[in-house]
């Protein structure tokens, strides 16, 4: 063969070839490009027309969470059993209606104040706030439209740790609480099996924040059983004592000898009922705050629930100074959850990472004052593995 000519097709054959192996990879980059993670579907119609959505985050192992920007609320979330069968293991309803018909915080978004501050009012800089009164005397978890009933701007981010990012702007005065607070919230679904939940808030005036989320866990993943065999630990030396409207004393109490040390992983169902200790009785069993002996502000491992039979187990890491432990006592049978399940008594725990409960009116107690120019930033981590 002339030589010029044979130069000629080696030249084209290995262009040729280029071209299909460079087209190869684009084709996979592409495919790579088009997996997606996070994808959104309509939830439902709020009261004022408009609409909620929900988004469905996943992660290469198979494992999903469901959010609705109405509350911010987790809906569903699937972890793995000993052997590698997921399951959802989350108290919730089918549809947003089931929600909007009144729910305990089902996997809600908890704001702009956790949990309880006493005959709901705090003074703050010299002036009295009075808030919105929803349980008994006290103010509980925000009020009585509190972060977990509001629609929050979403903004979905694609990956293979996929993200779910929430703006709410809560007005001037809303639920009483002073100063206009822009709150933003970001679910990330991690590739080892964790939801990580970043918290991040600033106000135009002195208010005070705690925000937090209120998950219902039974990691049996059946929800008709109570979680009263699931094993806890905490890591704390103390806990805060509360009076008969749940509100701390200001005691930071030692759980050595009590039926409130989680330091060993214990069962729940051990302690529950003994009601010859008055803060279970207060309590109705666990329904108290819990203070981290690590006083660090890092992001630390703080506690952990294990789940014999189906050998799940959950971490939890905050950079928070405590945890709300809530052992489902107000459940009572009335509510029909998912798959039309009845949500009867203890069938479902929460652990509310947050500063104490009723800080704004006790000064012993680490502060949760926000001030203008400062930035409130808390992470949490829910972590899942099966042994
Ligand atoms: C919190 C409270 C409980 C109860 C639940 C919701 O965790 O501490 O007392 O109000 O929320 O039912």
């Amino acid at each position: 063969m002339n030589p010029v000519l044979y130069l000629k097709q080696l030249i084209l054959i290995c262009l040729l070839l280029q071209g299909c192996s460079s087209g190869k990879s684009e084709d996979k980059e592409s495919q790579e490009a088009t997996e997606v993670n996070i994808s959104k579907s309509v939830f439902g119609a709020l009261p004022d027309g408009r609409s909620a959505d929900l988004y469905t985050l996943k992660n290469a192992n198979g494992m999903v969470v469901k959010i609705s920007n109405y509350g911010g609320t987790i809906t569903y979330w699937s972890a793995p059993d000993k052997e590698g069968k997921y399951a959802d293991i989350t108290l919730g309803c089918d549809s947003l209606q089931g929600y909007l018909k009144g729910v305990p915080y089902f996997g809600a978004l908890i704001g702009r104040y956790g949990n309880r501050i006493a005959n709901g009012k705090f003074t703050l800089e010299g002036k009295a706030y009075l808030l919105a009164k929803n349980n008994g005397v006290n103010a509980l978890h925000g009020g009585i439209k509190g972060f977990d009933k509001v629609l929050w701007e979403a903004t979905p981010v694609d990956g293979e740790e996929p993200q779910l990012m929430l703006k709410y702007i809560s007005a001037d005065g809303e639920e009483g609480y002073p100063g206009t607070l822009t709150t933003e919230v970001t679910y990330t679904l991690l590739k080892d099996n964790s939801l990580k939940i970043e918290y991040s808030a600033a106000t135009d005036k002195a208010t005070v924040v705690n925000l937090t989320n209120h998950a219902y866990f039974n990691l049996s993943g059946d929800m008709s059983r109570e979680i009263l065999d699931h094993e806890v630990s905490i890591k704390a030396d103390k806990f805060l004592p509360v009076n008969e409207t749940l509100i701390p004393t200001g005691e930071l109490k030692s759980v050595s000898g009590t039926v409130f040390d989680f330091n060993k992983s214990t069962k729940i169902g051990t302690g529950i009922n003994n009601l010859k200790d008055q803060q279970i009785v207060y309590g109705k069993g666990y329904d108290h705050c819990w203070v981290f002996s690590d006083t660090s502000k890092t992001l630390k491992s703080v506690a952990k629930v294990y789940e014999p039979a189906s050998g799940r187990l959950m971490e939890v890491l905050t950079t928070e100074p405590a945890i709300q432990f809530y052992s489902g006592n107000f459940l009572d049978g009335t509510i029909k959850g998912k798959g039309g399940i009845v949500y009867k008594h203890r069938s479902g725990l929460c652990l509310e990472t947050q500063h104490y409960p009723d800080s704004p009116n006790q000064s012993g107690f680490p502060s949760t004052v926000l001030k203008p120019g400062e930035r409130y930033n808390t992470v949490t981590v829910y972590k899942f593995s099966a042994n």
